[in-house]
């Protein structure tokens, strides 16, 4: 395994900081908590996190909206508070990865207060502006993420300007050079404190169509659909000139040895291979949601992965991503007991996996009342399902009033599944699960380098092959309640999601459990 790269070998940890661990007592995570934390990922056998924004921020989108790319916003400490935590992480051999937002500011950057200033400002072509259209409306039909035109009238100028998130989110001009050359030396700042690597938000989107055309009607649009979904974002998105530009972000991180990138990416799998980049200078690895957005059933899940096998380019390294502050958790979209297959799915796929705090101890979503919802995406479209507070509930520690994740009043409402505590003293745990599939995976050179293949389903058992040199592992998940007789090769039990499954050798037409998964060693 020594010719792999770190990530190649590793698995990465999201931690959401507003919901990790708060040191203050505010009710809001911070960065003092996450260092006090971070012998959790050490045990539980992480090799990076991954830090949602951290910058200083409005917090209109919770961080997303950054209003100075090179700090760290007062509620979750300093930057000197920062370089410790790298130094903490770095001394027990964890990466720090941060996230990296740069289709869009703060409306308070001081960028775009310049831009906004008028249009003679030097700093106007920094963002998106466009006269009206001929009646005075907005320049084009494109829509926001978080409901409505994704257009913004500015009366003192006369022009629009385009958010493709909030309209306190605009989105920056990545045509413009100084933007680029600007965002460069933001990425080097952060490269030159010591971080490992960057999630770069919504990388699909950073360049838009030239002629800003009107986006097509979807006509498979219905409704209970999300409304942005009325439209078919062919303009507004995945245009052919940004593969050049994140090229050229590549280019910076690889000034540094041994850095990575991560690009967020919500595509179809052959427009989501692209983003490896032409002779793979785009990002190392896009990130591959297709276990999130799938439906959980075994037949197209195991499609899933022969296609995007299929579709990676020579020398792409894959991955896979299991849940993030963005979408449901996987405890609530699959059950708690399904929520240990789909752990051991993650760690026996071929590609680096995510996974995403509190899954490891099977964390639900938090329902939020109506008077406590804090995210925008809920407020400006409510009752559509589309929050993401519920997945963003903060992580359980303990079962002291506040968690143990704060001394005062949590900025979300607390979950009521076990704490770390509790499930600390039951081997049987999803949690010991967790940290015996990432122990057994870091271990094992078929299961992080070997090729997989004969990837099937047998009613509702999904099962494929790892090998390398001679080697090989069968895993074989039944994705389903009840119990399942499939047929494989014997073998040797690595490891079973159940608890009691006798160790030893199991023959090839044994039974699974409802909700087991196992990891045979063949016999070959
Ligand atoms: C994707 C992020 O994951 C999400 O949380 C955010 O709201 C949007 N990008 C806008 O930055
Ligand atoms: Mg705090």
């Amino acid at each position: 395994m020594d010719e792999l790269l770190w990530w190649q070998r590793g698995v990465i940890y999201q931690v959401y900081p507003r919901s990790f661990q708060d040191s203050d007592g505010d009710g809001i995570g911070d960065l003092a908590g996450i260092a006090r934390r971070l012998d959790h990922l050490v045990s539980l056998g992480v090799d990076a996190l991954w830090l949602s924004p951290i910058q200083p921020s409005p917090m209109a989108d919770f961080g997303y909206d950054v209003a100075d790319y090179c700090g760290v916003d007062p509620i979750f400490g300093t930057l000197a508070q920062f370089d410790a935590l790298v130094a903490e992480a770095h001394r027990r051999g964890l990466r720090v990865i941060l996230d990296f937002v740069p289709n869009h500011s703060s409306d308070q950057h001081p960028w775009f207060r310049e831009s906004r200033s008028g249009r003679s400002s030097a700093w106007r072509d920094w963002y998106v502006w466009r006269d009206p259209a001929p009646d005075g409306g907005p320049p084009n039909n494109w829509l926001s993420h978080f409901g409505g035109s994704a257009w913004e009238w500015d009366a003192a100028s006369g022009q629009y300007y385009l958010h493709s998130f909030l309209k306190q989110q605009p989105d920056l001009n990545w045509r413009n050079p100084a933007v680029r050359e600007a965002m460069k030396a933001v990425l080097r700042f952060w490269l030159e404190r010591g971080v490992d690597g960057f999630r770069v938000d919504v990388i699909w989107l950073l360049i838009k169509d030239a002629q800003f055309r009107d986006n097509p009607v979807n006509e498979a649009w219905r409704h209970g659909h999300p409304p942005r979904d009325r439209l078919l974002d062919l303009y507004g998105a995945d245009q052919p000139e940004v593969h050049a530009v994140i090229a050229e972000l590549r280019q910076v991180i690889d000034e540094y040895p041994d850095r990575l990138m991560i690009g967020e990416i919500y595509l179809p799998v052959p427009r989501l291979v692209a983003y490896y980049g032409e002779g793979l200078r785009g990002a190392h690895l896009p990130f591959n949601f297709q276990l999130i957005t799938a439906p959980w059933q075994a037949e197209g899940i195991a499609r899933i992965i022969r296609e995007y096998e299929a579709a990676l380019p020579r020398g792409g390294w894959p991955n896979w991503v299991l849940g993030n502050h963005d979408q449901p958790r996987i405890a609530s979209r699959v059950g708690g007991a399904q929520a240990r297959v789909a752990a051991m799915l993650l760690l026996t796929l071929r590609g680096t996996p995510t996974l995403y705090y509190g899954d490891e101890i099977g964390m639900l979503d938090v329902p939020v009342p109506p008077d406590r919802v804090r995210d925008p995406a809920e407020r400006n479209q409510p009752g559509l399902g589309l929050g993401r507070d519920p997945q963003r509930s903060p992580m359980l520690w303990d079962e002291t009033p506040g968690a143990g994740f704060t001394s005062g009043e949590p900025w979300l409402p607390l979950g009521a599944t076990p704490p770390v505590s509790a499930l600390e003293g039951d081997a049987d745990s999803i949690l010991h699960l967790y940290r015996r599939l990432i122990a057994l995976r870091g271990q094992d050179a078929v299961l992080v380098n070997g090729a997989i293949d004969a990837v099937a389903a047998e009613g509702d058992v999904l099962r494929f092959r790892r090998f390398l040199d001679g080697e090989e592992r069968w895993v074989l998940l039944n994705l389903g309640a009840a119990p399942a007789r499939v047929a494989w090769p014997p073998g040797e039990l690595l490891l079973s999601t159940l608890p009691d499954r006798v160790p030893g050798r199991m023959d090839g037409g044994a039974e699974l459990r409802g909700h087991e998964g196992v990891i045979l060693r063949g016999a070959a």
